[in-house]
C-alpha cells in the first residue's frame, strides 16, 4: 500500500470515526477514468476502452439493522445526512447525496438485504471534470455494500446496478462504461469492454516504458450529464437504429457504413449520429490491434481522428477541448482528443515524454491568451480498479 493511500485510510477513518462514534468496519475505494477510445458508443451496445485514474474515492462503511442510512463527505460542508431507507425513491434527491442513496435502493431494489449504513467519504477524483466522479461514488458504495452484506455480487453486476442508479435514481441516462471502469480496470491496463454483454479483455498499457506519456487536460468547464444534450445524443442513435430495423447502432455490419447512411436518406442529424458511432467502434479495434501488435506510437493518430468525429458529427465538443486538441497537436503530440461526454470536461494528449512539459505550456499560454482559466493538466497512469483497502 502507498503512502497516499495508507493516509487516505487513516484520514476517512478518523472522520468515520469522529463522525459516528466508532471506527467502520472497512475501508473501500473506487477510481476515476478516462476514456481512451470508445466515446458515445457504449448506450449503443458498442466498445470502449477505458482505464482508471490513480484519483480514487474512499469510503468508510459500517453497517446498521434499524433501516437508516447516514451519509457524510469530506468534501461537502455540513453535518452527516440521515435518510430512512424505506424512503428512497426514484427523482427525490437532486444533491451528492443521490448517488450513494441510489445504489442502496438500487440493491434493494434487485432484493439484496441491505438494512443500513453508515458512509463517510473523501473523493480526490475531480468533480465536474468527465472523469467519473459519479462513477466512483457509485461503485465504492456498491462494493462496500456487496462485502459487508456478503452478497456476492460479480464486478458487472454491481457496475449495473451503478448504472441503474444512476439512470433511474439520479435520472442521468448514462450508458455503462464509466461504472465498468471503476468496477473492472487492472493496474496498468486499459480494459476492452463490449458493452453489449460486457465481455472484456485488459489490454496491457504501460506508456513508461515505451518513452511515452498520457496527460489528462482538465479545461475546467463544466459539464452535466442530466442535461439535455446527452440525452438527445442518445435518442438520435436510438431513431438512427430504429430507421434501419437494428437493436442497436453495433449492429450496422463491419463495411455497411455507407448502405446504412444511404437508407437513412435525408435525416442529416441521424446520419451524423450514426456515421461517428459506427467509425468509433471501428477506431476501437484498430487502437486495441494496434496496442496488441506493440505500435503504441500509431494510436495516436486514431485518437485525433476520434476528437474529429466527436467534434464535427457527434457534436459533442467544445471550444475549449478544440483548443486543448489543436495546441497539443501543433505543439509535437502524437494524438489528442477529448474523453467522457463532452460539453466540456476533459481532453487528453498522447506524447513523446520529453514533449510533455512544451506542450503542457503551450496549451497553458494559450488558455491565457483566450482569457480562460487555467486548465489543470497531471499525467494518466493506469491504476487499480475498485477494491477493499482497508
Ligand atoms: C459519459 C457517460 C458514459 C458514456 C460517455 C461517452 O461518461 O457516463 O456512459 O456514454 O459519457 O462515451
Amino acid at each position: 500500500m502507498g503512502a497516499q493511500q495508507v493516509r487516505d485510510v487513516l484520514g476517512v477513518r478518523d472522520g468515520f470515526a469522529e463522525l459516528y462514534g466508532a471506527g467502520p468496519e472497512g475501508v473501500w475505494s473506487a477510481p476515476g477514468r478516462v476514456n481512451l477510445i470508445g466515446e458515445h458508443t457504449d448506450y449503443n451496445d458498442g466498445f470502449v476502452m477505458p482505464f482508471a485514474l490513480p484519483h480514487t474515492t474512499v469510503a468508510a462503511v459500517s453497517r446498521r439493522t434499524d433501516g437508516r442510512l447516514r451519509l457524510h463527505s469530506a468534501d461537502v460542508e455540513g453535518p452527516a445526512v440521515e435518510l430512512g431507507l424505506e424512503g428512497l425513491a426514484p427523482g427525490t434527491d437532486r444533491t451528492w447525496t443521490a448517488y450513494p442513496a441510489g445504489v442502496v435502493w438500487a440493491l434493494r431494489e434487485a432484493g439484496h438485504p441491505v438494512t443500513g449504513a453508515d458512509i463517510h467519504l473523501a473523493s480526490a477524483v475531480p468533480a465536474g471534470a468527465g472523469l467519473s466522479s459519479s462513477a466512483a461514488l457509485e461503485v465504492v458504495i456498491a462494493l462496500a455494500l456487496d462485502d459487508l452484506y456478503e452478497l456476492g455480487l460479480q464486478r458487472w453486476q454491481l457496475a449495473r446496478l451503478c448504472q441503474r442508479a444512476e439512470n433511474v435514481y439520479v435520472g442521468a441516462p448514462t450508458g455503462i462504461m464509466d461504472q465498468t471502469a471503476s468496477a473492472c480496470c487492472a493496474e496498468g491496463h486499459a480494459l476492452f469492454l463490449d458493452t453489449r454483454d460486457l465481455s472484456q479483455r485488459q489490454i496491457p498499457f504501460d506508456l513508461a516504458a515505451e518513452g511515452l506519456r498520457l496527460l489528462v487536460v482538465d479545461t475546467r468547464v463544466q459539464h452535466a450529464h442530466s442535461g439535455g444534450e446527452y440525452g438527445r445524443r442518445r435518442a438520435g442513435c436510438e431513431k438512427g437504429a430504429a430507421l434501419l430495423g437494428l437493436d442497436a447502432l453495433r449492429d450496422v455490419p463491419q463495411g455497411g457504413l455507407d448502405a446504412a447512411l444511404a437508407e437513412l436518406g435525408d435525416e442529416e442529424e441521424v446520419r451524423r449520429l450514426v456515421r461517428h458511432v459506427v467509425t468509433e467502434d471501428a477506431r476501437v479495434e484498430r487502437v486495441v490491434a494496434l496496442l496488441e501488435s506493440g505500435d503504441t506510437r500509431a494510436i495516436g493518430p486514431v485518437l485525433t481522428e476520434g476528437h474529429a468525429s466527436l467534434r464535427d458529427d457527434f457534436r459533442v465538443s467544445c471550444p475549449e477541448l478544440d483548443l486543448v486538441v489543436d495546441t497539443a497537436l501543433t505543439a509535437g503530440a502524437l494524438g489528442a482528443r477529448m474523453t467522457g461526454g463532452g460539453f466540456g470536461g476533459s481532453a487528453i494528449v498522447l506524447a513523446e515524454a520529453a514533449d510533455t512539459d512544451t506542450i503542457t505550456k503551450a496549451v497553458e499560454a494559450a488558455f491565457a491568451a483566450a482569457g480562460l482559466t487555467a486548465p489543470r493538466v497531471f499525467e494518466a497512469v493506469p491504476g487499480a480498479g475498485a477494491r477493499r483497502i482497508g
